[in-house]
């Protein structure tokens, strides 16, 4: 039995990992401009993370990121972090394509087995039950998929339930042939490289992963699917980086490293070291980073508040707010997702004059 487990182990950390933090995050301007997609916190904790720390968890001890526009923050942020795996970067000077990030990756993953996975997706469940049946099982590939209301925006598979493979799939369809989409973590062998080369761009100019394996699935490789467990995001929006936090943040621990005066905190409130939070009322779940001033404000369930901001006569919920920043003598903000160092300020209480300075691509709503 112990034989058994250690071999399962070994061939696990044989096993590399590929996490894509590239591409240019246009659906998330204007934090965008200044910030790679992947570095967004859900929860005070960059959405990359999630997926490194998946990837440890699994057993996954080498990892390769691919990085692009705002390379050096990413590998920056990352380095910050004594990771229990050895990491190291790969450029993509063009966002050309999923396949084509496993291209340029083909030295740094050798011969071996390996797991992709795209930097801004986040799932509950981890992916170790993944990792395991993939390595246990003698197929070409494996995907994990999950049902959605809108396929048309996802690679999409067609499976046969009872021999768990996947038989067709198609990138973004039109006219989706079922509800499964693929969630964006794939299970590879180095046999990908050969379909990436026998694949051509698509109608958006990039090597699609999905035509690789598709193309598998044709000279009747086999491709196995998992069925995620648990919730799934892919974190493309500022909807969808909302509903991750709210998923993340109910699941924190309670930690109040913080000081606390004449306030109400109530349900899961998670406050970083030398913050303060005076004359408040905090309904979690939230988490409050260090060194923060809270005065006089509320802050309602499912709001996640960077380092060293400053919330001073302000309501804010259902929000995430980045380090740096101050909101002062506002209204009540509710579903807003707002960068770094911004700073919200209403100075004469009785007037309704508004003085901006926004970025490109910014949106409020009076
Ligand atoms: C990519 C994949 C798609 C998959 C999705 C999951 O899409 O091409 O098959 O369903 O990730 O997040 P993209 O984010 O490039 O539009």
């Amino acid at each position: 039995m112990l034989k058994a487990i250690t071999r399962k182990s070994t061939k696990i950390r044989k096993m590399k990992g590929l996490i894509l933090s590239g591409g240019h995050g246009t659906r998330l301007r204007p934090i965008t401009y200044s910030q790679q997609k992947q570095l967004i916190p859900i929860a005070n904790k960059p959405i990359l993370f999630y997926c490194i720390e998946d990837l440890i968890n699994a057993g996954i001890k080498k990892i390769g990121i691919i990085v692009g526009p705002n390379k050096e923050q990413v590998m920056d942020t990352v380095r910050s972090i004594n990771w229990d795996a050895d990491i190291e970067f790969i450029y993509q000077e063009a966002p050309a394509g999923l396949a084509h990030a496993v291209k340029i990756s083909k030295n740094f993953l050798g011969e071996d087995k390996f797991i992709m996975y795209l930097g801004d997706n986040i799932l509950k469940g981890g992916i170790t039950n993944f990792v395991k049946d993939f390595v246990n099982t003698e197929v070409e590939a494996s995907l994990l998929l999950t049902r959605v209301d809108n396929p048309e925006q996802y690679g999409v598979a067609l499976v046969d339930e009872q021999k768990k493979i996947i038989i067709k799939l198609l990138e973004k369809p039109k006219n989706p042939p079922s509800n499964l989409s693929i969630v964006g973590i794939y299970g590879l062998t180095p046999v990908i490289f050969r379909a990436i080369d026998n694949i051509k761009p698509s109608w958006r100019g990039e090597l699609e992963i999905t035509d690789a394996l598709h193309w598998l699935i044709e000279e009747n490789y086999r491709v196995r699917y998992d069925l995620v467990n648990g919730w799934w995001k892919d974190t493309g929006t500022p909807e969808t980086i909302l509903d991750a936090n709210r998923l993340i943040l109910d699941s924190i621990k309670i930690e109040n490293k913080g000081t606390t005066e004449n306030s109400e905190l109530n349900g899961k409130v998670e406050v970083g070291e030398k913050t303060l939070i005076k004359e408040s009322i905090i309904n979690g779940p939230v988490i409050i980073g260090k060194e923060c001033i809270i005065s006089k404000s509320y802050i309602g369930p499912y709001t996640s508040i960077g380092d060293n901001c400053q919330l001073i006569n302000t309501k804010v919920e259902d929000s995430v707010i980045m380090e740096r920043t101050k909101i002062i003598n506002t209204g009540k903000i509710v579903k807003s997702l707002i960068g770094k160092e911004v700073n919200i300020e209403k100075n004469d209480q009785s007037s309704d004059i508004k003085k901006f300075v926004i970025g490109d691509n910014s949106e409020l709503k009076l």
